[in-house]
């Protein structure tokens, strides 16, 4: 059931949203559209066709769109590269996808500011290639970089690899362009890093998943690239001892630039994905640790204290990667884990638990209790650094699609339960909420907080045409 009820999109409308963007820039084929009902996330329930697929080149253009949906409440699905998973690009209730990806523009690089202006569809990997002549880069990217755009980075608040020592996306948004439901145009924040002017709308925004606006351009925080960069392989024998250590990291007065946790299973499945080989004899997990900075002595000194850290607390082995093509190598299996997992498994749900870091060691023999209970396989990696990891829940090949369906809300109530009631933690660390995770959302957020994120959602877009069906559960 839906919470409002909409407009349908007929021929007058249809022909009215063509003649702002251009008959190029209109889908309606429904072959077409497909590549428009789905993200990232692996069930085929989830997706759905929209009734058309626009592709705007101007924020102008944008705003006329939202303002004809909002006049006639017909649902408005942002969409960027596609690769979210959660589902908060799905246009579930159909009407129109919007997609910004002809807006991949850079308006400027701002050396003196330190900033640089991009529209929301450009590829996040390609801001660094552009920036990497300046010496500049924005360090708040997710692990999908090659793939994802700006835009759906904002919306999700995206994580990734580097967020121990630099943050997640948020802390790089300076400026921002959003398009409202009514169609409006604000211009939130600029190239100042402090700001008490009023309501922080701009956070608002960042991470609202495409409910309350369209986000068009925005103005990133850069920062100096580090000249050094290392990494250590560390293998453990269990995964429990590998997660253990992460903690005891966190407190040597190091800041790594990244801490990551990749089980056996998950490293056998990237390997063998990527035809590559990594030692696995005797390995049960291995932490990938990063340091960066731009003395190379005091990035070498820091390598040994972490290294000797691990070596005391039982590692097999301390691997230093500091040639560019081994780090490369590693990071490539780390980065195609989810993949991996999802060719070869194809019928799963990967999670994206968070919990305060004191508690990482907490959740492995959780997921361990799972797949006995249920009788399924869990592989785990993740960003430990930030106690964020990625459990991915596997349908077992024996088991039928059935029972599947009936096990896998059970397992996952269990484990957000979990992280939630027990370890303080929260269900999403970075792949957000969608449609995937919202019942869960409502069910574990207190009365009043959930109240209040319905009464945002209503001020903001009063009948509900903005990226519907997602966040909230209104059924
Ligand atoms: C990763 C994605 C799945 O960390 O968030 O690989
Ligand atoms: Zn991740």
């Amino acid at each position: 059931m839906k919470a409002h009820s909409y407009g349908t999109l007929n021929p007058s409308l249809l022909a009215a949203l063509t003649s702002i963007v251009g008959p190029q820039n209109v889908v309606v084929d429904k072959q077409r559209m497909e590549a428009y009902a789905h993200d990232e996330t692996s069930r085929e329930e989830y997706g759905h066709l929209p009734d058309v697929v626009l592709t705007p080149n101007t924020t102008e253009q944008i705003a006329s769109i939202m303002r004809i949906a909002h006049a006639s409440r017909i649902p408005v699905t942002p969409r960027g590269a596609g690769s979210g998973l959660s589902g908060g690009a799905i246009p579930v209730y159909g009407g129109i996808v919007l997609s910004v990806e002809k807006m991949n523009r850079i308006l400027e690089i701002d050396e003196a500011n330190l900033t640089v202006t991009a529209e929301a569809g450009i590829v996040t990997n390609e801001l660094n290639e552009r920036l990497k002549s300046y010496g500049l880069f924005f360090a708040g990217y997710p692990m999908s970089l090659e793939t994802c755009f700006l835009g759906g980075n904002i919306a999700e608040n995206a994580g990734g690899g580097k967020a121990v020592k630099y943050g997640v996306t948020s802390r790089y948004i300076l400026g921002l362009e959003v398009v409202t439901p009514q169609g409006e145009v604000l211009q939130l924040g600029g190239k100042v890093v402090k700001d008490v002017s009023g309501y922080d709308v701009k956070s608002l925004y960042i991470g609202s998943e495409g409910t309350l606006g369209v986000i068009t351009k925005a103005t990133i925080r850069l920062l100096g690239m580090p000249k050094i960069a290392s990494d250590l392989l560390i293998p453990f024998a269990s995964a429990q001892q590998a997660i253990s250590v992460v903690p005891q990291i966190m407190k040597l007065g190091i800041i790594p630039t990244s801490i990551e946790f990749m089980d056996r299973i998950s490293i056998e499945m990237s390997c063998s994905y990527l035809n590559e080989q990594l030692p696995l004899d005797g390995v049960g997990a291995m932490l990938l640790i990063e340091i960066d900075g731009t003395d190379e002595q005091l990035v070498e000194r820091q390598l040994v204290q972490v290294g000797d850290l691990c070596s005391e607390k039982g590692a097999l082995e301390v691997y230093v990667a500091e040639d560019a093509t081994n780090r490369e190598r590693i990071w490539s299996v780390r980065r195609n884990i989810a993949e991996a997992i999802k060719v070869y498994s194809p019928v799963q749900s990967l999670e994206d638990v968070v919990v305060p870091i004191g508690s990482i060691p907490l959740v492995l023999p959780k997921l361990e209790y799972l797949s006995r209970k249920y009788d399924v396989s869990i592989p785990c990696y993740g960003h430990a650094g930030d106690g964020n990891l990625h459990a991915t829940v596997i349908k077992n090949p024996e088991s039928s699609k059935e029972s599947w369906l009936e096990m896998e809300p059970k397992i996952l109530a269990e484990l957000y339960a979990f992280v939630v009631g027990e370890l303080g933690g929260k269900i999403s660390g970075e792949h957000g909420i969608g449609c995937k995770r919202k019942r869960y959302l409502k069910a574990l957020t207190g009365a009043s907080e959930y109240a209040l994120f319905k009464t945002v959602k209503q001020a903001l877009d009063p009948y509900g045409i903005m990226n519907p069906g997602k966040i909230l559960d209104e059924e």
